[in-house]
């Protein structure tokens, strides 16, 4: 490792969040060798030049022999060119098999599951950390669900058998790159039987899916909470982050028991309000599943290199509140930012995890992991100093 020439590149710089991303990480000013790649050199350079000067690697994303180098170049690798299902197997490929960490913002299910059944017992063996959905997909979700449980096992002495997060504030807007990916998961979901078999699994990234677990299934109906005192109804990311918190537990060892259930949801106290979501989302899920309709709502989506402006981004925010009952006794965590979810604190948690996978001294093994289970406490500190609320209510 200490032979390679960079501790981190970001691969696909030039791209509306791999730009946020690299200069999110420049502005931290940190004693690392860091360059920035893609497959367009003259957008490289331009890129380099307004991050005030940084070294370029150009490699295509689909050139199995050019990413290869750039992962043996590197100890860590972090991604923003999607879609991955389009763009980003070859680099997976390339880190698991050389040892390479890896961190990516995909929330992209079924792409997961495949780069779990082709390279986690290689990237064990090599020591790779390979660390998909490290933005607002999955990283609230996942690293809150952690923290409340360690919260919960130091103040009542065990775990949670049940967790619910509730969406209670989110304001932000959607990149092109975003858009592509979810055309993309809906064009292979509509041809492939096997992709929505994937999709429909509520564990379907667990190292084995067919094993047998508690029933959760997804939320697609209004319903009041009374802990909340709030309605709730179905959250747009809930189908990748409930598979990515289960994942985690299923990789550490079930800690918090084997009938361990976590659902997650939007809230919202206006009735009409989560009703008029509820039946857009099931709209919007008709459209994209069909065939005619699907590139009309494309047209009306960001195009790939757009993404909402600095004001947009800095109006953004969002709060997850995270449930647990233990006995008689109830803890609310808070994961929350005044930010973009999707862009200005994206780039904070994406830049922070390559960060933490370069400078930390982690104690997680190799393999395809989810971000608590390969930088746990590490990152949870990182994104508090980043300012980032992560804590009891
Ligand atoms: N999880 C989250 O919270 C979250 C938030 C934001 C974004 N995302 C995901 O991040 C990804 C990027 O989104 P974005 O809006 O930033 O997309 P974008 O602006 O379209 O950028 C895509 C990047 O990929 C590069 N690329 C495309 N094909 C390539 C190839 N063959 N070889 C090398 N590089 C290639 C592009 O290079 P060129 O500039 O040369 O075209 C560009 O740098 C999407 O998958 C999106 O879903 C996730």
């Amino acid at each position: 490792m200490l032979a390679r020439d960079y501790d981190l590149v970001v691969f696909g710089a030039t791209g509306f969040t791999g730009r946020l991303v690299a200069d999110y990480i420049v502005q931290r000013r940190q004693p690392i060798r860091f360059a920035i790649a893609g497959r367009n050199r003259a957008k490289l350079d331009k890129t380099a030049a307004a991050l005030g000067g940084v070294d370029v690697l150009v490699a295509d994303a689909l050139d199995a022999a050019q990413v290869a180098e750039v992962a043996r170049r590197t100890r860590v690798v972090c991604t923003t060119a999607g879609p991955y299902a389009k763009y980003g197997s070859e680099l997976v490929a390339a880190c698991a098999a050389g040892g390479t960490h890896y961190c990516d913002l995909t929330g992209e299910v079924p792409w997961m599951r495949k780069m779990i059944d082709q390279h986690h017992a290689q990237a064990e063996a090599t020591g790779a950390r390979i660390v998909h959905t490290c933005g607002f997909d999955s990283i609230p979700s996942d690293l809150g669900t952690w923290c409340l449980q360690q919260e919960c096992i130091a103040r009542f002495g065990r775990p949670a058998a049940q967790v619910t997060a509730l969406y209670t504030e989110l304001s932000g807007a959607m990149s092109g790159g975003t858009a592509a990916s979810a055309i993309e998961i809906a064009t292979q979901a509509a041809a492939d039987r096997e992709t929505r078999r994937v999709l429909r699994n509520p564990y379907g990234l667990d190292p084995d899916p067919a094993a047998p677990r508690p029933p959760s299934p997804d939320v697609r109906s209004v319903s009041w909470d009374a802990r909340a005192k709030r309605w709730t109804f179905p959250f747009f990311m809930a189908d990748v982050n409930t598979r990515v918190v289960r994942r985690s537990h299923a990789l550490a060892g079930q800690p918090w028991g084997a009938s361990f259930v976590y659902e997650e949801k939007m809230a919202s106290r206006s009735l009409p309000a989560a009703v008029g979501v509820t039946g857009a989302l099931g709209a919007f899920a008709a459209a994209m599943g069909n065939t005619h309709l699907r590139p009309l709502v494309a047209r009306l989506l960001p195009k790939p290199g757009e993404g909402p402006s600095k004001e947009a981004r800095d109006r953004g925010r969002w709060k997850l509140r995270l449930y647990a009952s233990v006995g008689a006794d109830a803890l609310t965590y808070v994961a929350a930012d005044h930010a973009d979810p999707g862009y200005g604190s994206t780039a904070k948690m994406l830049g922070e995890s390559a960060l933490c996978l370069a400078q930390d001294t982690l104690t997680s093994p190799g393999g395809v992991l989810t971000p608590s289970v390969a930088m746990g406490s590490h990152l949870a500190e990182r994104l508090r100093s980043a300012g980032l609320t992560l804590s009891p209510d």
